[in-house]
């Protein structure tokens, strides 16, 4: 598909994230599943549903620009979220399973703080409809990163770090 414009560059990043908020909304059960901490479970299952109404808001983009909302094959986050998935089958010892899981969710809205950023950026600059629910979306997924960042501080378990490291 050739991209000539601004604006057809735009609708190839929505169709980008598009396709990676439904790989998330397929990853983020079992994530959810996997993780031990209450709060750290209560967490995915929230972003879960944050994630669904994340879609809903980009189809809502589509149509202001009058596009029918299609979603585009993203290996980067494929290759994320295969990662995370590889984790989860892997041998990993209790003490630090909740630990490598938020960093395998870190990845994740790292991968879409980057792609809502530049659809923000880009719709500001294009003066496009649909920018508000994108910065919606982009403070959801900063807010996101933030709790699973003093998550990750509540749950690390430092007796199994010094264990490890003898
Ligand atoms: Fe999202
Ligand atoms: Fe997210």
């Amino acid at each position: 598909m050739a991209i000539q414009n601004m604006q057809e560059a735009f609708v190839h990043e929505l169709k980008d994230i598009y396709y990676a908020e439904k790989q998330i909304v397929k990853a983020l059960p079992k994530m959810a599943k996997k993780a031990q901490n209450q709060e750290l479970r209560a967490a995915f299952q929230e972003h879960l549903e944050q994630s669904k109404e994340h879609i809903q808001r980009i189809e809502q983009v589509f149509e202001a620009l009058g596009k029918t909302p299609r979603g585009e094959k993203c290996e980067g986050i494929n290759g994320i979220i295969e990662e995370g998935e590889k984790l989860l089958e892997e041998q990993v010892d209790e003490s630090v399973r909740d630990a490598m899981l938020i960093g395998a969710a870190q990845r994740v809205e790292h991968y879409e703080i980057a792609v809502y950023g530049t659809l923000c950026t880009w719709a500001e600059m294009m003066d496009l409809d649909g920018l508000d629910l994108l910065k919606e979306i982009l403070a959801e997924e900063k807010e996101t990163d933030k709790k699973l960042t003093k998550l990750a501080k509540e749950v690390i378990n430092v007796e199994a770090t010094v264990e490890a490291e003898e």
